[in-house]
């Protein structure tokens, strides 16, 4: 965690919750997060609960995304979401590129790159997902990976666009898997996209956040958040749970 950089602590709540049970999360995110003053902290509901948790969070620092967005802006599109829909519904940021995404959904990385823009075009804040597979990683390609998801973003939106967008280095042998890239191997990743997008611009590579995802705990997170590179997370399973939710932002100021 480097303090030019806001610790950004996202909650991604994937297809879980329900009235009742988000009701009762997000009375207790709100209570806690007062603590939080210094950090940037955002939750993803599924899209029919966003209408109930914009209304639950008014005038809290919390702050609402969404999981996934449509790279169109409007029509016949059946099942899809548009970025200006979730604009509307109070969303700040939108989830572009998570791996359950790419590997159930067979999104590539070039839809993932429109969606991206289909976000920031709304006004959204992108919050791109990259990481490698076990496979990619046993065979040494987890660097070549996560540079050719972000590429496809730098060649098509150019490296202003990370201005305004939080990188998510998210390896998928990590998520749900009750394991976490150590603190060294996440740094490691998380430097080399910094140095990746200093090459083209120093400034932006400085400011951006990237945080780290994959069974991310109250009891790794402090280890994590220590490492320079590492601005925060993106929390799956754990997010579900007030009190743990809460340890891991507790966890940016320890
Ligand atoms: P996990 O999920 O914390 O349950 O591993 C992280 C994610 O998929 O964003």
């Amino acid at each position: 965690m480097s303090p030019v950089r806001p610790a950004f602590v996202a909650g991604n709540w994937k297809m879980n919750g329900a009235l009742a049970t988000n009701a009762a999360l997000l009375e207790k995110l709100r209570a806690g997060l007062s603590v939080c003053k210094t950090m940037e902290v955002a939750v993803f509901p599924p899209f029919p609960y966003l209408d109930q948790a914009a209304r639950l969070l008014s005038g809290a620092t919390l702050a609402l995304g969404a999981q996934d967005v449509s790279i169109h802006a409007a029509g016949a599109y059946t099942g899809e979401v548009a970025a200006t829909m979730l604009v509307e519904f109070g969303c700040r940021h939108a989830l572009v590129g998570h791996s359950e995404r790419r590997s159930l959904h067979q999104e590539t990385d070039a839809l993932v790159a429109q969606k991206f823009g289909a976000a920031q075009a709304a006004g959204l804040i992108p919050v791109l997902c990259l990481g490698e597979t076990l496979a990619e990683r046993q065979v040494g390609e987890t660097l070549t990976v996560v540079m050719r998801q972000l590429e496809a973003v730098l060649a098509r939106y150019g490296v202003h666009s990370l201005a305004n967008a939080v990188l998510a280095y998210e390896p998928v042998w990590a998520i749900g898997a009750g394991r976490t890239a150590t603190p060294e191997a996440a740094q490691a990743v998380h430097l080399a996209l910094r140095q990746q997008v200093a090459l083209r611009d120093a400034a932006i590579a400085e400011k951006l956040r990237i945080v780290y995802g994959g069974s991310v705990k109250a009891d790794n997170a402090a280890q994590l958040f220590a490492a320079p590179d590492i601005d925060g997370a993106l929390v799956g399973g754990a997010a579900l749970n007030a009190d743990e939710f809460l340890a891991i932002c507790r966890a940016v100021n320890p």
